[in-house]
């Protein structure tokens, strides 16, 4: 009897939330999970993930532009990003990690910029048909708390976080009201508690899918 060798199923899990949320250390707690439980382990981000998309990052993050340019932007480095990284990652089998996908610009474009949601629909079954995260978590909290957290108005700030609190409560809404049409599979954490709590939230979630 021949034994295939079949990679276990590969899985993306992706991190969302406004400006100031405090993402980037449940990522790394979460990234330490993965590692731990014997996953090949990709970590990247969006915009960005390829030398392609991380020029147009550059230039999303900088550069002023028609809202309706930054939205297409958003989906071609997305597009560079699933067929370079995302896709062949989850072909290997591997835990992908990535800072924020399309629910960001459902949130920020839709939400915050007010362009119409019917488009993006068209754009995510364009680039992404039949690809969703299996998880993902949306770090909820105040805007005033997040600003508090990425000291708004400091000189280096790009052009999303120079937004003012409204278009903040504007993308925290759109979040909140994706996450109540996903099926379980936007997960909202209370960002507001101790770094401490919220890191147990996301393990106690990766393990319960998971583990
Ligand atoms: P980051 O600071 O979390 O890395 O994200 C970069 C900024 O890009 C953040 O302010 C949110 C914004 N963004 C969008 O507006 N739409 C998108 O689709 C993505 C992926 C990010």
């Amino acid at each position: 009897m021949s034994v295939r060798n079949t990679p276990r199923q590969g899985r993306f899990v992706t991190f969302e939330g406004i400006d100031g949320a405090g993402k980037s250390s449940q990522i790394a707690a979460a990234s330490k999970w993965a590692s731990q439980a014997g996953w090949e382990l990709v970590c990247s981000r969006e915009p960005g993930g390829t030398p392609l998309g991380e020029k147009l990052r550059e230039l999303l993050l900088h550069e002023p532009m028609h809202l309706e340019t930054e939205a297409l932007l958003m989906f071609a480095a997305r597009r560079e990003h699933l067929a370079q990284i995302i896709e062949p990652a989850l072909a290997r089998g591997a835990f992908v990690l990535c800072d924020r996908f399309s629910d960001a610009t459902y949130a920020y474009q839709h939400g915050g910029r007010g362009l119409d949601a019917a488009k993006f629909a068209a754009l995510e079954q364009w680039v992404h048909p039949t690809r969703q995260p299996d998880l993902t978590f949306v770090f909820d909290v105040s805007p005033d708390i997040a600003a508090a957290r990425l000291v708004r108005g400091r000189a280096d700030a790009d052009k999303f976080e120079r937004e003012q609190q409204d278009f903040f409560q504007r993308v925290r809404q759109a979040y909140l009201d994706r996450a109540a049409s996903s099926g379980g599979r936007i997960v909202v954490i209370d960002a507001g508690q101790s770094i401490e709590a919220v890191c147990a939230a996301v393990l106690a979630c990766l393990q319960e899918r998971f583990g």
